[in-house]
């Protein structure tokens, strides 16, 4: 069988995610494995067709493609969506079509459903017959239970293939049946006084929905809202994974573009923040995606915290579950609130107006009043599983978020918490007795509940 590698990680041979797939490819000498290193060769690919032409070539002589990625910021990272906008953006889908794939990441585990439903969904669109997806822990490698599971999954992704299974999709086509957007006079009433306001946009939006959907949101304020546009700023690169950042949080871009000093002012200083941009393909664009990368060199400090954010999105929102899904997770797990989102999904202008006043009025509202939404389970498990990681195995690589961590309480380990276990211990004690037992049995649901009830009838 001949099999295509796409390997996503800006890293190219020194890719952990890689090694997963090269130790497939040692237990399995009888396929013909090629491996292209997209994240790492993206501007070539970009610049140069003959480089790019050299890739589909490959890809066509392949019986499978494995996309062989690492998780960055909860989905791919911006330069193996900037290569897939190319696929989508130049007409090279066909391509694609009734290929075997699979997915193999590596991760810490934070939101690698999220890459892996995005590039599932990539699949879908590019009608490919996906096998299988493997989304590993870093180290997973490493000992021999992940070893096995990895061997198991390579055997039975070959056998599969070698039968001519055939694979079921996850997601429907998008519609992108849209209408045009036009927007009602604004009614430049909303103040939020002392609050710093940001809009920040991928790219400039003039004479499309988004771009009066921006419009509209702008005058609705009635002060400053500045204005960033990500294309015009000077971002030197993506991110390279290097993770030098780990030791004190100092990006190798720094003193070199424009990035750093704006996320530590502009960035930092705003109290609302909305974010406007277009789908492209399942995603947002791979400008996007670069703004969130890039971000990493604060790496796993909560540098959005209490931040009200808007989200202005064109396109079928509704209908793509990653993208939501990884907006939240980048979000949630930070302490920051979205507020609303709002997208030009509806046929009725003037109901894309009012949702759009309606978000203005109530992030001006949250900033006054400081309302967070409580995090759920994407961002309470988010953090806690950032807080073992950086207390644990990666202490040493992120010394940096170790000393936040520490110097913020961030460190709320629940073997931490003495008076918890002290209570904990004695009730434990105290059950042993069986009759004892019984009667706190019964007691369970009104003491647990005393408590609230204590703080409602506190309410003058
Ligand atoms: C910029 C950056 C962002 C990352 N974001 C995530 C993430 O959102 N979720 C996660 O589980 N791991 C994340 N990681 C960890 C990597 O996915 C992990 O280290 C991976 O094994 C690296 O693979 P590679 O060597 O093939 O690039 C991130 C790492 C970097 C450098």
């Amino acid at each position: 069988m001949n099999i295509t590698v796409l390997n996503g990680s800006p890293k190219g041979k020194q890719s952990v995610t890689l090694q997963s797939v090269n130790y497939i490819s040692k237990h399995h000498p009888e396929h013909i494995v090629e491996t292209l290193h997209i994240g790492q060769n993206i501007k070539t690919l970009m610049e140069d067709e003959t480089a790019f032409q050299e890739t589909l070539d490959t890809i066509a002589q392949s019986d499978l493609v494995i996309w062989a990625t690492p998780v960055y910021v909860c989905l791919v990272p911006a330069q193996y969506k900037r290569f897939i906008e190319k696929i989508f953006e130049e007409g090279h889908a066909d391509l694609f079509k009734g290929k075997y794939a699979a997915i193999v990441t590596t991760s810490i585990n934070f939101f690698d459903n999220c890459a892996v439903d995005y590039l599932r969904a990539i699949c879908d669109d590019l009608e490919m017959n996906l096998a299988g997806s493997h989304a590993a822990d870093s180290y997973d490698l490493l000992n021999k239970e992940g070893q096995t599971r990895l061997q198991l999954f390579a055997s039975q992704l070959f056998k599969d293939i070698e039968r001519g299974s055939t694979f079921g999709g996850r997601v429907y086509p998008l519609d992108y049946s849209w209408h045009v957007y036009t927007a009602g006079e604004a009614t430049a009433c909303v103040k939020a006084p002392d609050k710093k306001i940001l809009l920040l946009q991928d790219t400039h939006y003039e004479g499309t929905n988004l771009g009066r959907m921006v419009d509209r949101c702008r005058k609705n304020f009635d002060q400053k809202v500045e204005t960033v546009t990500l294309s015009e700023l000077n971002i030197k690169g993506d991110c390279l994974g290097c993770i030098q950042c780990g030791f004190d949080h100092q990006c190798i871009y720094d003193g070199q573009d424009d990035f750093i000093p704006f996320s530590k002012t502009t960035l930092a200083e705003a109290d609302i923040i909305i974010l406007a941009g277009e789908v492209k393909d399942r995603w947002l664009s791979s400008t996007w995606k670069q703004f969130f990368d890039r971000s990493f060199f604060q790496n796993h400090i909560p540098a959005l915290k209490g931040k009200q954010l808007g989200l202005l999105i064109s396109g079928p929102l509704t209908q793509m579950t990653a993208l939501k899904a990884t907006l939240d997770a980048m979000t949630e797990w930070q302490g920051a609130h979205v507020v609303d989102t709002v997208t030009d999904e509806v046929e009725e202008s003037t109901f894309i107006d009012a949702r759009i006043d309606t978000m203005v009025r109530r992030l001006a509202d949250c900033a006054q009043s400081g309302y967070i939404r409580p995090a759920t389970f994407v961002g309470v498990a988010g953090r806690k599983i950032f807080r073992d990681d950086v207390w644990g195995r990666h202490r040493f690589v992120f010394q940096a978020d170790h000393a936040h961590y520490e110097d913020n309480g961030l460190y709320d380990f629940p073997h931490d918490d003495a008076f918890s276990l002290k209570i904990s211990q004695d009730m434990i004690h105290l059950t042993q007795d069986p009759e004892m037992r019984q009667t706190v049995r019964k007691m369970l649901k009104k003491e647990m509940v005393k408590p609230h009830i204590k703080v409602v009838e506190s309410v003058e």
